[in-house]
């Protein structure tokens, strides 16, 4: 039985929080205690060793892990290497199945390998949202012109990209405590 959780994560417009407030809400419902921190925000626990379940994730942007959360499993790799360890990423490509292998590889697969020892006992791929009123003319000229591409030729990008799905993301969690 899985009793401490933390989930921890890095966002940039709040869509991987929440996700990782959906995973923590379904763990919640076991026995267990979870504890959800915002690694651009809160501190780091003290004593990363104490759980059992360590749920890491981020918010991809130009195919890039925040920051915070890649250092968390560099600086922690001894425990991770230990412990049962799950990992998610926000992102697009997520949304599209036949982006999804590359995704795999290139946002979970090289995370793995860039830190010997860690072996998640699960990854997974969310879809996310873009909202392109949150973003500055750059970006939104930058986004407007990638996304266009999954669009028919002349069709207008909308402003709001939603692909989320949070019973998806409740039954990934379902299995986080099962195993
Ligand atoms: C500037 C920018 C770049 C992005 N680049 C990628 C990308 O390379 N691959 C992808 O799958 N999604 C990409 N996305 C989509 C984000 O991953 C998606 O918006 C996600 O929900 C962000 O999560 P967050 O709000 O927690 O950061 C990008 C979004 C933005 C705004």
């Amino acid at each position: 039985m899985t009793e401490r959780v933390l989930i921890c994560y890095g966002t940039r417009k709040g869509t991987t929080a929440e996700m990782a407030e959906a995973i923590a809400s379904i763990i919640k419902e076991s026995d267990a205690t979870v504890d959800v921190v915002n690694l651009k925000k809160e501190k780091i626990p003290a004593r990363v060793e104490d759980y059992d379940l360590i749920v890491v994730g981020s918010g991809i942007q130009i195919g890039s892990w925040t920051s915070e959360p890649r250092d968390f499993i560099k600086n922690h790799l001894d425990i991770l290497s230990k412990k049962k360890v799950a990992l998610f990423v926000v992102c697009m490509d997520a949304a599209h199945p036949e982006r999804c292998e590359w995704a795999q590889q290139n946002y979970l697969d090289k995370i793995v390998m860039e830190n010997p020892g860690l072996q998640p006992i699960s990854t997974a791929l969310i879809p996310g949202r873009i909202d392109l009123n949150q973003h500055n003319f750059v970006t939104r000229r930058m986004l407007k012109s990638i996304i266009s591409k999954d669009f028919p030729p002349g069709e207008e990008v909308p402003e709001v990209m939603d692909f989320r799905d949070m019973d998806k993301v409740r039954e990934w969690a379902k299995t986080l405590i099962s195993e």
